[in-house]
């Protein structure tokens, strides 16, 4: 829509209306009766969504080169309505092993109770995915790099196998966002945003997109939302619509310094190894430098091994930056990921524990000064 489609946009503003409803009025008999017949785009009752979702759906789209989008009230649910659509009792679902860690419960606790059956894969398999694959296999969870632990998936070689077995993929590509890597080129079915994050940008919302070509699934999708309750907010779909007009600079100046202060934190003796595809060191780093354009915001650090409270020094002598476990906003944050989390799960890449840093607009040498005290604090409890 145009600034200055009036029949549209009669205010001629530039930035979208709030639209909110629950109901949706009919002008007769016969068209209530069809109502149902408006969907997937159109508007038959609030919980799919007014024209300020629509509007927000349609510019997601653009970004992810996809046809259609479907916005949900958070990552997490985005990434639950994705599987919910499609997969029932009886269906083989294989998750990455580091996928985020809401799905996996929600694989692993509800799902696997409910007679499907789920299979957690090592991240890295790549090709070896074929091997996993069982005549009711439906769908592939993916997520590059991997949550906390980083690890990167050859998307490509992943769904080509797929197709060929004709088993649905989708992907959690928070990270990368479309901006860096756009899923359904490399041929995922479905692409998930935790729109919490970078397309939100500020820290003060919650949302979810999932993004495909194929119709049929769109339908599917639409209809799932509405079961299930997915009903999102508009004055958040306004948000992030507010938040994208920044997004590419916020994410481009981001990157810059999290490559910045992930390079400097490499050259630091109390940190074993950093976490991150964009550094030639992560064995990720050729599949990330062939598939993603750009390296995003966030990534972890493994230090010298040391006790818990060695961790304790570390966080508690930071001045400046908040600890915290989201990411994707104005400022950085620091979060703690306990050695049993990682030795909890089946393909960990380590047992160790993990800080993460996700970088926001600070300046990198503000950052670095702060991490240089908390690594000060943990070289006391080193020997
Ligand atoms: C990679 C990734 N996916 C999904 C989510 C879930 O997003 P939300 O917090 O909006 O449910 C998160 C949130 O931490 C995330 O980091």
């Amino acid at each position: 829509m145009s600034f200055t489609d009036h029949a549209n946009n009669p205010f001629a503003s530039l930035s979208p209306a709030v639209w909110r409803a629950s109901t949706v009025v009919f002008d007769t008999f016969e068209d209530f009766v069809a109502r149902k017949a408006r969907q997937p785009d159109g508007y038959s009752y609030g919980i799919t969504g007014t024209p300020t979702a629509r509007g927000l759906e349609q510019r997601i789209a653009t970004l992810e080169n996809a046809r259609h989008c479907v916005v949900t009230p958070s990552g997490q649910s985005a990434l639950m309505t994705a599987v919910m659509g499609f997969v029932r009792g009886g269906d083989h679902l294989l998750v990455s092993d580091s996928c985020y860690g809401a799905l996996k419960s929600f694989a692993s606790n509800w799902l696997a109770k409910m007679g499907v059956d789920v299979e957690f894969y090592p991240p890295t398999i790549d090709a070896g995915i074929e091997q996993l694959i069982k005549p009711n296999t439906k769908m592939i969870c993916l997520e590059a790099p991997g949550t906390v632990t980083m690890e990167m998936q050859d998307i490509q070689v992943i769904t080509a196998i797929a197709r060929q077995y004709g088993v649905m993929t989708m992907m959690d590509n928070t990270w990368a966002s479309p901006l860096y890597f756009r899923p359904l080129d490399h041929g995922v079915d479905l692409s998930i945003e935790a729109a919490t994050k970078l397309f939100g940008g500020h820290s003060d919302l919650l949302m979810g997109s999932i993004s495909m070509n194929d119709s049929g699934y769109y339908d599917i999708l639409r209809e799932t939302q509405s079961i299930l309750g997915q009903a999102t907010s508009p004055e958040d779909c306004f948000l992030v619509q507010r938040g994208l007009e920044t997004f590419e600079l916020r994410l481009t100046q981001q990157s810059r310094t999290a490559l910045q202060v992930a390079q400097w934190l490499e050259a630091q003796p109390q940190v074993q190894q950093v976490l991150f595809p964009a550094l030639p060191s992560h064995p990720g780093h050729e599949i990330w430098r062939k598939q993603f354009t750009g390296n995003g915001c966030l990534f972890s650090i493994i230090l010298q091994p040391a006790s818990e409270a060695a961790f304790g020094a570390f966080f508690n002598a930071l001045q400046h930056l908040p600890i915290g476990a989201s990411w994707g906003g104005t400022h950085s944050l620091i979060a703690y990921y306990p050695a049993s989390q990682q030795q909890s799960r089946a393909y960990s890449p380590t047992d160790q524990p993990i800080v993460r840093l996700a970088i926001g607009l600070e300046d990198p040498a503000w950052l670095i000064e702060d991490l240089q005290r908390a690594l000060d604090g943990y070289a006391a409890f080193l020997g």
